[in-house]
């Protein structure tokens, strides 16, 4: 069998339909969209486009959205732009994406105060905790949609009412949800909402942030006023064309997206837990992505279960982070009260478009012949907290 590719939450392979739409504008079409002659206004026809299609996967006005070059740029930009100066506060849940976390960990050093909402061990952040955070100098409160190790959907609208009956900013990043299920970006009551087109079998370096009418946004690149100067720099015409693509074809497919995402993982979990019934599923009951399941095999290691399966032509992910030689548990599993060695002996396994029973089934059987092979080889490795 080909190599199988059960890693769709870090990114996703082109769709057929948007390797197509960019195909010519990494050929024979080509033009700087803000130049004025033919070439240049070609392109800028084809990135306006690429916003109104975006525009209609979220339900909102083309000229609110600005193209960045990736999910990261967006959220770094959403930040810093509220949270210049070294003064104020801001609220996060403890396990947002590194490119949230760690830039509100930057202001922090600059003086500015975060608080940190943890997830309850359902991996959902309480609604009332964010709410308790708030205080008068917040400038900004950032709650993903789904969260990217566990799939599970936060209570983004409960929060973002809250937040504005007091007038405190919402930011949601959104990059794992768009594409997997149907986002609505205003009914969400958000401020700021964050997608990138990698995770939706769009290409890498092409992603959006929508900022609601009348919400600022200072550029964070400065330069060109390209993108109403809220983010100055050529615009990666090819990249957005295909975001623009993708965002299209998830509008057509979203439902039958979702029932065939639904359909692998349920079965992949019954069968999983008939065969293995000692692993551990992690916020199952939780309201969810499709296409995410994160399990715990008691006994086996992590990442050498993930090497053994790469051997075996399977491709999974665990959320621990190599760092000065140690693997170190996941911050997301710790967050939602697992031991260190239960994030260790965790895999998240999420699952794609492309993605068929067959090739299920034919990783159920890998899965426990490894398992098996691991815990007869391997003790597990112990990791003090
Ligand atoms: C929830 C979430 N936010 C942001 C990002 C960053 O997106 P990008 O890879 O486009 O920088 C990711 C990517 O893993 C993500 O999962």
């Amino acid at each position: 069998m080909h190599p199988v590719y059960f890693d769709n939450n870090a990114t996703t392979p082109l769709h057929p339909r948007v390797r197509e739409a960019m195909l010519p504008w990494m050929g024979e079409r080509y033009g700087n969209p803000s130049s004025l002659h033919g070439f240049g206004q070609a392109a800028r026809n084809a990135v306006e486009e690429a916003r109104e299609k975006v525009a209609a996967l979220l339900g909102v006005r083309p000229p609110e959205l600005v193209f960045t070059a990736s999910g990261t740029e967006a959220n770094n930009a959403v930040l810093f732009h509220r949270a210049r100066g070294g003064q104020g506060h801001l609220v996060i849940s403890a396990f947002e994406h590194p490119s949230i976390r760690e830039a509100a960990a930057r202001l922090e050093r600059e003086g500015v105060e975060v608080t940190r909402v943890s997830p309850a061990g359902d991996g959902v952040v309480p609604a009332a905790e964010v709410v308790r955070a708030l205080r008068p100098d917040t400038l900004l409160v950032a709650l993903m949609l789904a969260n990217n190790e566990l799939g599970t959907l936060q209570p983004v609208v409960e929060v973002a009412a809250a937040c504005r009956e007091r007038g405190v900013p919402v930011l949601c990043d959104a990059v794992q949800a768009v594409g997997k299920i149907p986002v609505d970006a205003p009914a969400l009551g958000v401020d700021y909402l964050v997608l990138g087109a990698h995770k939706f079998y769009g290409p890498l370096g092409a992603a959006a942030l929508w900022v609601h009418k009348g919400v600022e946004l200072t550029g964070h690149l400065v330069g060109g006023s390209q993108e109403r100067r809220r983010r100055a720099g050529t615009e990666n015409v090819p990249a957005i064309v295909g975001l623009g693509e993708a965002a299209a074809v998830a509008r057509e497919e979203l439902t039958a997206r979702g029932a065939h995402l639904v359909a692998l993982r349920d079965r992949f979990e019954a069968e999983l837990a008939r065969r293995l019934p000692d692993a551990i599923f992690h916020c199952q009951a939780a309201p969810r992505l499709p296409n995410t399941s994160h399990v715990a095999f008691p006994g086996a290691e992590g990442e050498s279960l993930l090497i053994r399966l790469d051997l075996a032509g399977f491709a999974v992910s665990t959320g621990s982070a190599c760092s000065s030689g140690a693997v170190e548990p996941s911050k997301t599993l710790l967050a939602i009260g697992l031991s260190p060695e239960e994030a260790l002996s965790s895999l998240r396994i999420s699952f794609g478009l492309f993605n068929t029973q067959e090739e299920v089934d034919a990783f159920l059987d890998a899965l426990e012949r490894e398992v098996g092979a691991l815990r007869r080889v391997s003790p597990v490795a112990v990791v003090q907290p």
